[in-house]
């Protein structure tokens, strides 16, 4: 009999791949995905640790849990509860000790592990597994699977050593790694045979892929993708996340040479001020940053960027914050994310002199407002032009797709029911800050329902 699975996933694309992947570990034993907690056998807490309030949120759905546990065990029936992520990387044992009707603990580089650690766990063990292994889970994971005509994940390179002072992810996910290319290559057939067209390249410090190549050299991300961009059938290839130091000349020029390589790049830059770069230890100026920027738009006039930023960092002054609103007005971005600080236990800048929440508050709203208006700009300026989508998901009307753009916005597109997972030519009729709205270019098109991405 088959066993119902629940994963809640929090956080980032590193941390919604790890659930699609515990999910591939745990189907030989039965489990099949379910859409929420009630009636799971297993429900797994796949955790987040980045900013505020990891911790509470993770003990406050862990609460919620507990109670469906307790309703479950009055009718004789077994819940496991397993916690997994960065927060469970980070907080260990006290999970147990806090929540003792939790099952499990496993961090991010053990859940290849997951039948072993069920096993234990239905001795009443309570398995708590942080090891970062010598050997990569990678080497252990099944074949991979993906919806036919769908975007998909792909994790070439993990962890980072880079240590921004502000961040948990050298401690959460471990030293840097990058996979073989073949492994990668192999891994990517199997998504594309499986009717995937879209991957998306994964790794904390994606841009310093440097796996071992075909030729027995290391690759760069560039060579790697290059060798995607053979694969027939492969329609787009993207990336995330990368870092300003690890811009190397040989990505640009992939930008411009691959036409499955999309023109679209997540480059955080945290800040605008130096003073403040300096202290976050991102060993990269402001000016750099925008070198970056123009060199890259220089190899393809189309490229459109996103961004991170982090308001009210120890020591921002307000000269340091307008050093940030300056330099968002100078690259104008298609999309961002802004965050408020947050200090993370056990990293450097949690000991230094923080800003008070009243001005990272005023900074955060003002910093967005600008950021919004950029994306509604981006945006706006493609009424009326004809861009290639591929249609993901139902949108909120009647007949109504959702698809991703070139660069990244959702476009929800008018009578395009029958063809779903599909790439197909749309004229934009409108525009808001968060999406676009258009229509077939060729209505009616029923598409060839047996292939996909067409
Ligand atoms: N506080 C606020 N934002 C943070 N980020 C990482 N750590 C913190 C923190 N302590 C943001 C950075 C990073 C993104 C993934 O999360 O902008 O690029
Ligand atoms: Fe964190 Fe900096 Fe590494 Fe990015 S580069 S994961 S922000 S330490």
């Amino acid at each position: 009999m088959s066993k119902k699975l629940y994963i809640k996933t929090y956080g980032c694309q590193m941390n919604a791949y790890d659930s699609t992947r515990m999910g591939d570990v745990l189907a030989p034993l039965g489990y099949a995905p379910v859409e929420g907690p009630l009636e799971a056998d297993l429900v797994i807490l796949n955790t987040c640790h980045i900013r505020e309030k990891a911790e509470e949120k993770v003990y406050g759905e862990l609460g919620r849990m507990r109670v469906e546990k307790e309703r479950r065990a009055k009718l004789g029936q077994k819940m496991m509860i397993a916690v997994a992520g960065c927060v469970a990387q980070a907080e260990g044992e006290e999970i147990i000790k806090r929540a003792p009707f939790v099952d499990m603990v496993f961090g991010p580089q053990s859940y290849h592990k997951l039948p072993e650690l069920l096993e234990k766990a239905a001795a009443r063990e309570k398995p708590v597994e942080l090891e970062f292994p010598q050997v990569q889970k990678f080497d252990f994971l099944p074949e991979e699977t993906a919806t036919p005509g769908s975007a998909a994940f792909l994790a070439v390179q993990e962890g980072c050593d880079k240590f921004c002072t502000f961040c948990v992810v050298p401690y959460t996910r471990g030293a840097e790694y990058s996979r073989a290319a073949a492994d990668v290559l192999r891994e990517a057939r199997q998504l594309v045979d499986k009717g995937a067209c879209e991957i998306m390249l994964l790794g904390q410090n994606v841009n310093a892929y440097h796996g071992a190549g075909a030729d027995g050299e290391s690759w760069s991300l560039a060579q790697l993708i290059r060798a995607l961009a053979e694969i027939p059938g492969l329609k787009r290839i993207r990336y995330t996340t990368s870092h300003p130091r690890d811009m190397r000349e040989d990505l640009m020029e992939a930008h411009a040479q691959v036409p499955q390589l999309m023109p679209y790049l997540h480059l955080p830059v945290q800040s605008g001020s130096d003073r403040v770069l300096k202290a976050m230890n991102r060993k990269h100026t402001a000016a750099e940053y925008i070198v970056i920027i123009e060199s890259m738009r220089g190899s393809r006039a189309d490229m459109a960027f996103s961004g991170d930023f982090i308001v009210g960092f120890p020591g921002e002054t307000e000269a340091d914050f307008e050093d940030t609103m300056a330099l968002v007005r100078h690259v104008g971005y298609a999309g961002a994310y802004s965050f408020k600080y947050s200090p993370r236990p056990g990293t450097p800048a949690a000991e230094m002199e923080q800003v008070p929440e009243a001005v990272k508050d005023a900074r955060l709203q003002r910093l967005q407002a600008l950021l919004v208006s950029q994306a509604k700009a981006f945006n706006e300026s493609w009424v009326g032009r004809e861009m290639e989508v591929l249609l993901e998901r139902d949108g909120k009307y009647e007949g109504q797709l959702v698809g991703r753009s070139p660069y990244m916005q959702a476009v929800h597109v008018r009578d395009s029911a029958q063809l779903r997972g599909q790439m197909v030519r749309v004229k934009i009729t409108g525009a808001s800050a968060s999406s676009l709205t258009g229509e077939l270019v060729i209505p009616g098109l029923s598409g060839d329902l047996e292939r996909e991405c067409a």
